[in-house]
């Protein structure tokens, strides 16, 4: 279940239907799909036919011809390096279509100079229209992994804004992962000279 905030004032949206009201007003769809197809964990392919269906579905509304799944772990090779390619203000010229498996992450969507958050978790679909500026962090425990949508059989690409707005935002994520603030303990240990 996504959360929507809205980082420069309190506001919070945790209920389906306010959350999809509020994003479609501005362009995005989210929906709520079913988890129950098949296992989270299972192999790129078998998540590929389980969702056969709903895939298919998605491609006629879009006009997307291809779908592939991304799987991102701690341990995935040059984890911070892919995730800078996606933490700074972009658009793209196709739409970013994603359907969460499993883990978790927020979408940032900076549209008509409003930032919305959307944090996104295991059900959750978002679509983010070409053109729309947005940028995306994973949560603290570094996993997601999630169908995705093309419209060109290449890939996308990233168009950077270079706004630098993105720095002004903390990604923080609060959901079942979230163990709370991160605290100073007030203890520090100093080497005597
Ligand atoms: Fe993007």
């Amino acid at each position: 279940m996504a959360v929507l905030r809205f980082p420069e004032t309190t506001q919070k949206i945790e209920n389906e239907q306010e959350i999809r009201a509020t994003l479609s007003a501005v362009g995005i769809d989210y929906e709520r799909w079913s988890l129950d197809r098949v296992p989270a964990e299972s192999s790129a392919d078998a998540v590929l036919a389980a969702y056969a269906e709903e895939i298919d579905a998605m491609k006629r509304r879009g006009g997307y011809v291809t779908a592939d799944v991304i799987d991102v772990k701690p341990e995935t090779p040059n984890l911070e390096t892919m995730l800078a390619k996606f933490d700074k203000e972009h658009t793209h010229s196709e739409d970013e279509v994603r359907f969460i498996l499993a883990g978790r992450g927020i979408f940032f969507l900076h549209l008509g100079g409003t930032v919305y958050s959307v944090e996104v978790g295991p059900g959750d679909m978002l679509r983010v229209p070409r053109g729309a500026t947005h940028w995306f962090t994973l949560c603290e425990d570094r996993r997601i992994r999630a169908i995705r949508w093309f419209q060109q059989t290449e890939g996308w690409t990233p168009h950077y804004t270079d706004s630098g707005v993105d720095k002004d935002y903390q990604p923080l994520c609060f959901g079942p992962a979230y163990l709370g603030p991160r605290v100073a303990t007030g203890i520090s240990v100093e080497r005597s000279a």
